[in-house]
Order: C-alpha cells, then sequence, then structure tokens
C-alpha cells in the first residue's frame, strides 16, 4: 500500500505516522505539512523529526499551505504545546524540507502511479484543495482518501459544531467534499468515543526504547488538555485512528453514500459538517457521497497502536 500523508503535527499526527511507520508493508510516498495544529513552520520541521525518529528519514516531507483559503489562520498550541509535540525535545531532523510544495508533490505521486496511492489527510484540507486547483483530475488519480475531520451526529471541538480541521479552513474542505474522491471521513461522531485509557497509556509509558519514550512523553500534555474535557485522565486518538481505518477499512462500520456539505456562512455555525441523513434524502443530491464512519472496534485499534510502538 502506499500513503502520501498530509498532516499538522502535532502529538495525535505524531501517533498517526508512528502507527504507519511501524509497517514495513506500507511505502510512505511523502509528507505534506499543513498549518493547522502550529505554524507551518512547526508543523513542517515536526513532521521531518518525526519521520526521523520513527525510523522514515528519506520520505520526502513537502512544506505546505501557511493559511487557509479565505480566513487568517488560528492554532492549537493550549492542545499540541507550544513547539506541536507537548514541549518534548525531539532530536533535531538530518534532513530538510523538499523543494516542491506539499499540493505540488501530492500531484505529481499521483500523475505518476495513477490510482496507485492513499491520501491520509490528518489537518485542515488546504493542501488538498490546492492540489485540486492544479491537477483536477485528482480524485481519478489517487486510490481512495481517509479524512480526519468533522462532526456531523457529534458536537464539535473548536465551537459548538465545529470540528478543528474543518474549522481551521472550511472552504478548502467544501472544495474537497465536492471534488468527488473516494472519501472516508473519520469525524469526531468516533474519534471522541475512541480515547486511551489511563490504562492504556501506562502501558505505553512501560515500553522501552526511543520512540515509545518520546511518544508516550508527547501525550503527557494532550492528555492534560483532554482530561479538562473528560473529567478524567484519557485522551482522543483522532489521527491514529484515521491512520488505521485507512489500513483496515474493516476497523469501522460505516454509513455509505453520505453526501456532506461544509456551512461556509452561519453566525454561529461556519464550519459544521452537515449531512442529510433523512430516510428520503434529497437536499445534497448533487454531491458525492462519503463514507462516514459510525463505530469502531476500540479494542483492536489500541492493540495495534501499541505494537505498533513496541
Ligand atoms: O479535531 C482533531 C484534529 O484537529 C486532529 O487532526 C488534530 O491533530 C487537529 O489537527
Ligand atoms: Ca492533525
Amino acid at each position: 500500500m502506499r500513503i502520501f500523508v498530509d498532516c499538522d503535527p502535532g502529538i495525535d499526527d505524531a501517533l498517526a505516522l508512528a502507527y504507519l511507520a511501524a509497517r514495513p508493508d506500507i511505502e510512505i510516498t511523502g509528507v505534506g505539512s499543513v498549518f493547522g495544529n502550529n505554524s507551518v513552520d512547526i508543523t513542517t520541521d515536526n513532521a521531518l523529526r518525526l519521520m526521523e525518529l520513527y525510523g522514515r528519514p528519506s520520505v520526502p516531507v513537502a512544506r505546505g499551505a501557511q493559511r487557509p483559503l479565505v480566513q487568517p489562520p488560528s492554532f492549537a498550541e493550549s492542545v499540541h504545546g507550544a513547539n506541536g509535540l507537548g514541549g518534548v525535545e525531539t532530536p533535531a531532523p538530518q534532513g530538510t524540507f523538499f523543494h516542491e510544495s506539499a499540493a505540488e508533490l501530492l500531484v505529481r505521486s499521483a500523475r505518476s502511479a495513477p490510482g496507485e496511492i492513499d491520501v491520509l489527510a490528518l489537518g485542515p484540507l488546504t493542501n488538498l484543495a490546492l492540489a485540486l486547483g492544479l491537477e483536477p483530475r485528482l480524485p481519478k488519480l489517487v486510490r481512495r482518501v481517509v479524512v480526519m475531520g468533522g462532526a456531523v451526529r457529534a458536537p464539535g471541538n473548536v465551537t459548538p459544531w465545529a470540528e478543528a480541521n474543518i474549522d481551521n479552513d472550511p472552504e478548502a474542505a467544501e472544495v474537497v467534499f465536492a471534488a468527488g474522491f473516494d472519501l472516508t471521513l473519520v469525524a469526531l461522531d468516533v474519534t471522541m468515543r475512541t480515547t486511551a485509557s489511563a490504562a492504556w497509556l501506562d502501558e505505553l509509558k512501560a515500553i522501552e526504547g526511543d520512540r515509545a519514550r518520546m511518544t508516550s512523553a508527547f501525550l503527557d500534555c494532550y492528555v492534560d488538555w483532554y482530561t479538562g474535557v473528560f473529567g478524567t485522565r484519557q485522551c482522543a486518538m483522532h489521527d491514529p485512528l484515521a491512520a488505521a481505518v485507512l489500513l483496515d477499512p474493516d476497523l469501522v462500520t460505516a454509513a455509505v453514500d453520505v453526501p456532506i456539505r461544509v456551512e461556509l456562512k452561519g453566525e454561529y455555525t461556519r464550519g459544521q459538517t452537515i449531512a442529510d441523513l433523512r430516510p428520503n434524502a434529497d437536499a445534497f443530491a448533487d454531491r458525492p457521497g462519503v463514507r462516514l464512519a459510525t463505530e469502531v472496534n476500540g479494542e483492536v485499534f489500541f492493540a495495534r497502536m501499541l505494537d505498533a510502538l513496541r
């Protein structure tokens, strides 16, 4: 399997990269960075650091968008720390970022291997929207896309209705959902119900080696923030769950052919992901449907996540 990862690392992005990098049968064809959890300078630097930490130093890391298509950028330092990795110092990267932008690298990779590359999108969808501007045939050139983002039948996490990756660039998300990708959406509907327990976090802490030790240290900051949300020591596993779903679609039950629109105007609802889930749905008939994850086999996922870090 060949995967292009578009991400804004970010602590849970780091776990997703660890999950993929641990699988020798997976080729990571490139990593695109995007603003989101932090500035694109920081997320690009983190992507380089993480690919080295997780044993994939030769994967090209391409710097992506520094701002959304329309609105000004905002970052999530309170969740991920000022350096995006919970304040943990990782070794400085040996390599530097690629000469092409994330959108250019994605387009070139897709053109060079039509129908072979899967895209895992773990941040704002700006790079994908820009890539569609460069290559409108992109939905036919990539095999499928798994997006971590949105909140369809669940509350948002940055506003009452909007999830961070969509809220960070609603216009880009709207372009991507309209484009006709074979797309699976791993939204807060499932990621907020797939939380790492205190016992699981302790198991991770007990694993030896730099990769697990540093990943566990990243999580300390993230768990502190999520403890404020849940009231007990646990955290959501947004991005690694999306990575796991890309590798094994059977890990989730999904509603199929669900058209999604992004609210672009609402005073209180901008960034909301809206599906027409009525039995006689006809509102978004002009829009290609996505696969919306609705239930997860959490036990299998958490066992695999620990295996990846062993
Ligand atoms: O809402 C969760 C998502 O926003 C995750 O991808 C996290 O890393 C942030 O980007
Ligand atoms: Ca992310």
